[in-house]
């Protein structure tokens, strides 16, 4: 069979060992030859490189192994991209969330002015890394799960069209996972699932197993009450404090519409004061995933780089993440499998703008991803994503132009944001945080 040869971009994130040691374990799905880092923070890079090589010289020695900042290098002879970049790191995040906060406003990575600002510094990022792609290895694919996807997918879909990448979140796993704990199912992979929305903004519509028995009246149940909050075990992604309380929140967000089961993230679009409330303005997400999950990584590496030997090492396979491999077999052997992907509408919603980047159930193939109709949607969610999608392309638009005055009005049009001059005063300070990060404004 065919081996692989694979570039994770954002080498120095914090998913990558858990990502490494996921390609380790199902090498017999999806056989790989050579594993190359790439990341634009050498520092922060090798770190985790001199962890990975550890892990790969015990587990597959014969894979070749390499971390680099030159793109030349990183980017020649690859079949796959999978891209995790985080343009301005946790200190951006950081600022995203802090500065709307300030103003009362909803402080999230990817959701609200946070995200905006997210987006006008990742769509850079992101464009480069297919450029570098396109021109060192034209036949590769990228898998891109860097943030904010909504926006990132929109410029993907205005400013490259005609590239081999594939947007995708983990969200919808993540949440379909705890379905399948709440049912009783062995795998989330026994749900055959319709949803329709965009990223970080959609719905479950229905909800079958194997057999076409409906699902949706027990988890409707379950939902009504306790949210997606099940009894966690502690591991793994999502797991944390902040987790649990996001997933029994979805009960309020549920009572919006009984009919559909919701994704996580439109609490704050549906409770903005409730999430102001409960954060503490001066230490946000982000300072809880500096102290949490970046220094239990990197710590973890280093001393597994120090002791040449993962022996005692608490780094865990992102079992999660294996939806990536699932995606990349599906490219690399056509396995048609169905998997919901952030792709141009083109009437996969009826009654929806065709040229939205959409999350919707698709169906890939060496060719990438046919997305599956999911008809007309209620008049409720269809003005809500009208909304949202407009915020999104807004800012496109305004990285594009480098247009004030579109941002402006993407910031304004952003439901977490309570009127013009907010969004005014909360722009004016994110241009001052993002200054080398962001296009030039006027
Ligand atoms: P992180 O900061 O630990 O890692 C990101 C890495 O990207 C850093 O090492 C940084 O130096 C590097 N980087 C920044 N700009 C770059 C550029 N222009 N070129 C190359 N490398 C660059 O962040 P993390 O928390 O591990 O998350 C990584 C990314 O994955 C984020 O975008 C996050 O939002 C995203 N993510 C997405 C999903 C999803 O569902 N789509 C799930 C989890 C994480
Ligand atoms: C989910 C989302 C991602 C997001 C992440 C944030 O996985 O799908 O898009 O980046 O949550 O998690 P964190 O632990 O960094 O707050
Ligand atoms: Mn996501």
């Amino acid at each position: 069979m065919k081996k692989f040869s694979i570039t994770i971009a954002g080498g120095g994130s914090t998913f990558t060992p858990g990502i490494i040691l996921m390609l380790l374990e199902n090498l017999d799905q999806l056989p790989i030859r050579q594993i190359k880092l790439y990341d634009n923070d050498q520092a922060r890079q090798q770190q985790i490189a001199d962890a990975c090589q550890v892990i790969i010289n015990e587990k597959a020695s014969d894979i070749e192994f390499l971390a680099t900042t030159n793109p030349k290098e990183a980017f020649t002879d690859i079949d796959f991209v999978m891209a995790h970049i985080r343009v301005g790191k946790y200190a951006m995040r950081e600022k995203d969330e802090k500065i709307p906060l300030k103003y009362g406003v909803v402080g999230q990575e990817t959701c609200g002015p946070g995200g905006i600002a997210y987006g006008m510094r990742s769509i850079g990022g992101v464009l480069d890394l297919i450029d570098y792609m396109e021109t060192y290895s034209p036949d590769a694919w990228m898998l891109n799960y860097s943030n904010p996807a909504a926006i990132v997918a929109e410029a993907t879909r205005v400013l490259r069209p005609n590239s081999k990448v594939l947007n995708i979140c983990d969200m919808p796993i993540a949440i379909e996972n705890l379905m399948a704990n709440i049912l009783g199912l062995q795998s989330r992979k026994e749900m055959t699932v319709n949803y329709y929305g965009l990223n970080h903004f959609g719905w479950w519509t229905a909800i079958r197993d194997q057999n076409g028995v409906d699902l949706m009246p027990a988890l409707r149940a379950h939902v009504k009450q306790h949210g997606y909050a099940i009894n966690f075990d502690d591991s793994g992604q999502h797991v944390d404090e902040s987790w649990r309380a996001t997933f029994e929140k979805v009960k309020d967000v549920y009572a919006l519409d009984p009919e559909t089961l919701p994704n996580t993230y439109l609490k704050y679009y549906f409770y903005p004061q409730d999430e102001v409330e409960h954060s503490q303005p001066d230490y946000t997400r982000a300072n809880q995933v500096m102290d949490g999950r970046e220094k239990f990584v990197f710590s973890e590496c280093n001393r597994i780089a120090k002791n040449q030997t993962t022996e005692g090492s608490e780094l865990e396979i992102d079992e999660h993440a294996s939806y990536i491999v699932d995606l990349a077999r599906a490219i690399a052997f056509n396995t048609q499998e169905r998997m919901l992907l952030i792709v141009e509408n083109k009437g996969a919603i009826e009654n929806f703008d065709p040229t939205a980047m959409v999350e919707v159930p698709c169906i890939v193939g060496s060719n990438g991803p046919e997305p599956i109709v999911q008809g007309r949607i209620p008049r409720f969610q269809k003005g809500l994503m009208e909304q949202q999608v407009a915020v999104e392309k807004l800012v496109v638009e305004a990285w594009q132009e480098g247009s004030y005055q579109k941002l402006w009005q993407a910031i304004t049009l952003s439901r977490t944001v309570p009127n013009a001059r907010i969004a005014k005063q909360i722009l004016d300070d994110l241009i001052e945080a993002n200054q080398g990060y962001w296009p030039e404004l006027s």
